[in-house]
């Protein structure tokens, strides 16, 4: 790459750390690499990505170990369980020693201050592959996917229906770095966090567009351009599962909730999903859904995010 467009960047933590100048050149490498995938089968020749995982996970292993194979490189899956990390080795002592044979570090943990410790104490790149706060590789690849779908994502509007969670926060920072206005519907007791909500706010106001929070999810998706929903009990909350299912009723994506957003409008998951609680099977696998489309672009997205931090 002659001139690297994120360049400042050696990590990615978070789309807030990001310009919308930097999403857009990550999409466009994206769309390239989608397009013409040959051209950059040698890109990373040689290089090697450690993947830390401490919880579950198909898409982000698969799609990252299969990237960075297609790219020329080799990926190492890491199970926290399985590592010394697991018997309580130092965050930063394993950040240094990582750095030693590898030449970036993707991580899911529980904490986000693992992955900002990590990325502190790597002299190597570090990707976010989602904690309990953020899923920034998710979320970039949503409104990668809703470029495609609608040639471009500017003055849209994206309805968040659920719960407050890790993929709301990271929509709510994609939104404003991508012209997108989003509305979030959650029960009460299930906001996204305030300080997050302020932060995508500033971004909203000085980008020219809205973050808007409601109760009902009637009232976020009257218009939508997209309808996006997430299980209702991430991983680590499965003993709160039942009284969130409960406290959860009413917010289910159903075939009705979807016909009062745009009648072009697409109905967008990051999977796993539960058919039945936070949407209906007639959604998931209805004529809305483009579910799929976004697991499999979390493989182009994550190549260009490689290509960017790691091919220099
Ligand atoms: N959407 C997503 O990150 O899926 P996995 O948990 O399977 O990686
Ligand atoms: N909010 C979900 C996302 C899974 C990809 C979780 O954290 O479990």
């Amino acid at each position: 790459m002659l001139h690297n467009p994120w360049q400042r960047h050696k990590d990615l933590i978070s789309i807030h750390d990001l310009s919308p100048e930097e999403v857009e050149a990550l999409f466009q490498l994206a769309a390239n690499v989608k397009a013409r995938p040959d051209r950059y089968r040698t890109s990373l020749a040689g290089k090697t990505l450690a993947m830390i995982f401490e919880k579950s996970s198909t898409r982000t292993r698969v799609s990252f170990e299969m990237g960075m194979y297609q790219l020329g490189g080799l990926a190492t899956f890491l199970s926290s369980r399985d590592i010394q990390i697991g018997r309580g080795e130092p965050i930063s002592d394993t950040a240094k020693v990582l750095s030693r044979y590898v030449d970036g570090i993707m991580a899911r943990t529980f904490a986000h201050a693992t992955v900002t410790e990590l990325a502190k104490h790597a002299t190597v790149p570090v990707i976010n592959g989602l904690t309990d706060l953020l899923h920034p590789c998710q979320a970039l690849t949503d409104y990668f996917t809703m470029r495609e779908k609608f040639g471009h994502t500017k003055g849209l509007t994206l309805a968040f229906v659920g719960d407050g969670n890790n993929m709301c926060h990271s929509l709510m920072f994609g939104g404003p770095k991508c012209g997108v206005h989003v509305r979030v519907a959650t029960p009460e007791r299930y906001r996204p966090k305030p300080e997050i909500v302020e932060l995508a706010r500033a971004d909203a106001r000085a980008l020219g567009t809205t973050i808007e929070i409601f109760s009902h999810p009637e009232e976020a998706v009257a218009g939508a351009h997209v309808v996006y929903t997430d299980v209702w009990a991430s991983m680590g909350q499965e003993a709160e599962a039942a009284e969130r299912l409960a406290a959860f009723a009413g917010f289910m994506v159903t075939p009705a909730l979807m016909e009062r957003a745009d009648k072009d409008a697409v109905f967008m998951h990051c999977l796993p999903a539960h058919r039945g609680e936070e949407v209906a099977a007639e959604v998931a696998d209805g004529r809305w859904s483009v579910i799929f489309d976004e697991a499999e672009n979390r493989l182009h997205v994550q190549k260009a995010i490689l290509l960017l931090l790691m091919n220099r």
